[in-house]
């Protein structure tokens, strides 16, 4: 199966964010991926509302808005407001995760989980049949244009165990230092979708890198 490919905006040129997101439109991506960042859960700051405001309605893809930010359950109301279609948390931000995720899906969002690189896969089986999605972070998040963190590929596999035998309908996706190395290995391993920021971008030609991506796995 081929994966869904979510271009990370991160690693866009914001002076001409338009021409990046009218590419991203024409290519292959399956959906447009946003990473909010607060400053306190890691330690930097992307955008934030009005910017995705502003890519909603360029956007032709979903918006696969990744939440790194310490209390996320305080802005599902406004997240689903501005047109994101799926909204992940992270485990480690959420005091309530069964709560927040009911939320988010009680908004008409699909709702992810994201897991840093040290946190436990064993963590989700309680949460595993409630969630429409699991980001595994394959870098510490944070930055984009990071190295790929190997045991990844382990967790993944874990991962894809626990869904099966849990009978969940949850997606893989996979976030950090994904290119056309490495892409078949996080397929094979179990992946169902996989963020690019970096290998999109800094590319020479990034819709045909996108089309690579798919070809690749
Ligand atoms: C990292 C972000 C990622 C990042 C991916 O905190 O969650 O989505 O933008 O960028 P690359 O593909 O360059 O590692
Ligand atoms: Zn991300």
């Amino acid at each position: 199966m081929k994966p869904l490919i979510a271009p990370s905006l991160l690693s866009a040129d914001f002076g001409h964010l338009e021409k990046d997101v009218q590419m991203l439109n024409r290519s292959q991506a399956d959906w447009i991926h946003l990473d909010i960042m607060d400053g306190v859960f890691v330690p930097n700051i992307s955008f934030g509302m009005p910017v995705i405001k502003a890519v909603r309605q360029l956007s032709e893809k979903p918006l696969d808005t990744h939440l790194m930010i310490v209390q996320p359950e305080r802005y599902i109301h406004t997240f689903k407001e501005l047109g994101c279609d799926l909204l992940t948390v992270h485990w480690e931000a959420c005091t309530h995760l069964h709560r927040t995720i009911t939320q988010i899906k009680e908004e008409d969002m699909l709702a992810g989980v994201a897991l840093n690189p040290h946190t436990p896969i064993s963590g989700l089986e309680d949460i595993i049949n409630e969630v429409n999605l699991v980001l595994i972070m394959s870098v510490n998040p944070g930055f984009g244009g990071q190295k790929f963190i190997e045991r990844s590929l382990h967790r993944i596999s874990e991962l894809r165990e626990m869904i099966e035998r849990n009978h969940s309908e949850a997606l893989i996706e996979v976030d950090g230092g994904v290119n056309p190395d490495n892409i078949a290995a996080i397929v094979k391993a179990g992946a169902d979708a996989v963020v690019a920021g970096n290998a999109v971008f800094k590319s020479d030609d990034p819709e045909l890198t996108i089309q690579n991506l798919k070809k690749l796995s």
